[in-house]
C-alpha cells in the first residue's frame, strides 16, 4: 500500500495537460468511479487496524493533492485558451466596443413634426404607392390631357399602360404607370376608398426628371393634406395653414395667401410665412422681401370630387401640398438641396442632438 501511495503522488506531481480533454482523462484514471485512487480506498478497508491511522491520512494527501493538481491543470488549459483565441479580447469582465449611434436623417426630422402636428389637429396619415398610375397622378386630379406636367421631361414612366387598341400598326395605350410627381395622388386613393368625412395627412417620396442642382432634384419628399366634410370653406383652410405655421415656425408667425392655380383646387393660392430669421424686416433667406414661400394649396375642385365618387354638391374640401426639404432647408438655412441626398456624415452629424 505504502508503494503504491508514493507512485500515486508521483505521477500527480508530474501530472501534465495541454487540453481539457487531458485535464478530464487524468480526473477520471486517478478520482473517477474505477480510477486508481478511488481503488485505494477500496484497498484500505482491508488494511490491518494499527496501520489504518498512517494510511488514512496519507491517502487523504494524496487525495487532495490529486484534486488540487486537476483543477491547477484546468485553469492553465483554459487560460491557455482565452489566450490563444485573442488574450485581452476575451476578457470578459472588459467593457465592450460601443457601436456607433447613428442619428435621424434631417428629412425624417421634419417630416414627423410635421406629421404630429396635424395629428394634433386630427388628422390621420395615409400612404400611397410611389409608382403610380395615370388616373391618380393626373386624371382625377383634373389635369387636362396635354398639361405640360404629363410630359416626359418631367414624369418618369414605368410601362405604356394598358392596349387599347391596334390599327395598322400603330398602337393606342391608356392609364400608363409612371413615378408619381406629386402625393397629391395619395389625395385620389384615400376620396375612393376612405368614408366621409376625410381628414388625412398623406407624407412620401416623390419624383421628377429634372436634372440636378442646388435647388432641384429628381427625388425629393412631400406631405399631403386633405380634408373633406360638408360645409368646409376657405376659411377653415386659412385657420388650419395659420396653425401649422405658427406650430411649425413659432407662434409670432404670420401667413399671406397669394392667388395659384392648380388643376385640382378652385380657387387656389400660395402660401408665405413671415421670415423666421429676420422676423420679417427682410435679410438674404427672404431675399429681402420678409416672406417664405412654404405651399400649394386650394378648394378641391368639384371635379376631382366627382372623379372619386364624392357628391360635390354635398361635400368640399380643402387640400394643401409642401416639400419636407424645402421646410427643412428653411428651418435650418441649408443652401444646398443636394446636401440631403448625399449622405455625407459631416452634414448628418449636425442633426445629431436634433430630436
Ligand atoms: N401637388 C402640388 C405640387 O406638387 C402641391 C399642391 C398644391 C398640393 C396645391 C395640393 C394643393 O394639394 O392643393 O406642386
Amino acid at each position: 500500500m505504502k508503494e503504491k501511495i508514493e507512485a500515486l503522488m508521483a505521477e500527480v506531481a508530474a501530472l501534465k495537460a495541454n487540453t481539457r480533454q487531458d485535464v478530464e482523462d487524468a480526473r477520471i484514471r486517478l478520482l473517477g468511479k474505477k480510477g486508481s485512487i478511488t481503488e485505494l480506498f477500496d484497498e484500505f478497508r482491508g488494511v490491518a487496524p494499527e496501520m489504518k491511522r498512517e494510511f488514512g491520512a496519507k491517502l487523504n494527501v494524496l487525495k487532495n493533492a490529486a484534486a488540487d493538481r486537476i483543477a491547477q491543470l484546468r485553469e492553465e488549459v483554459e487560460n491557455k485558451a482565452v489566450s490563444s483565441a485573442g488574450g485581452a479580447a476575451n476578457d470578459l469582465t472588459m467593457p465592450g466596443t460601443p457601436g456607433e449611434l447613428g442619428s435621424r436623417h434631417p428629412v425624417s426630422i421634419v417630416r414627423q413634426e410635421i406629421v404630429d402636428i396635424f395629428r394634433k389637429f386630427g388628422y390621420d396619415v395615409a400612404e400611397g404607392p410611389e409608382i403610380e398610375d395615370d388616373w391618380h397622378v393626373f386624371e382625377a386630379l383634373n389635369f387636362p390631357p396635354e398639361h405640360p406636367a404629363r410630359e416626359m421631361q418631367d414624369t418618369f414612366f414605368v410601362s405604356d399602360g394598358e392596349l387599347v387598341s391596334e390599327e395598322n400598326g400603330v398602337k393606342t395605350y391608356r392609364n400608363p404607370l409612371l413615378l408619381r410627381t406629386h402625393t397629391s395622388s395619395v389625395q385620389v386613393r384615400t376620396m375612393e376608398k376612405m368614408p366621409l368625412p376625410i381628414r388625412v395627412i398623406c407624407p412620401g417620396r416623390v419624383f421628377r426628371n429634372e436634372a440636378i442642382s442646388a435647388r432641384a432634384h429628381c427625388i425629393f419628399h412631400q406631405v399631403e393634406g386633405l380634408y373633406i366634410d360638408e360645409g368646409v370653406t376657405f376659411a377653415d383652410m386659412k385657420q388650419a395653414i395659420l396653425l401649422f405655421a405658427r406650430e411649425m415656425f413659432g407662434p409670432e408667425t404670420q401667413i399671406r395667401m397669394r392667388p395659384s392655380y392648380f388643376p385640382f383646387t378652385e380657387p387656389s393660392a400660395e402660401v408665405d410665412v413671415s421670415c423666421n430669421i429676420c422676423g420679417g424686416k427682410g435679410c438674404n433667406i427672404c431675399k429681402g422681401t420678409g416672406w417664405l414661400e412654404i405651399l400649394g394649396c386650394g378648394m378641391v375642385d368639384p371635379n376631382v370630387l366627382e372623379a372619386s365618387g364624392i357628391d360635390s354638391k354635398k361635400y368640399s374640401g380643402f387640400a394643401f401640398g409642401m416639400g419636407i426639404e424645402r421646410i427643412a432647408m428653411l428651418k435650418w438655412q441649408v443652401k444646398d438641396l443636394r446636401n440631403y441626398f448625399e449622405n455625407d456624415l459631416r452634414f448628418l452629424r449636425e442633426f445629431e442632438t436634433v430630436l
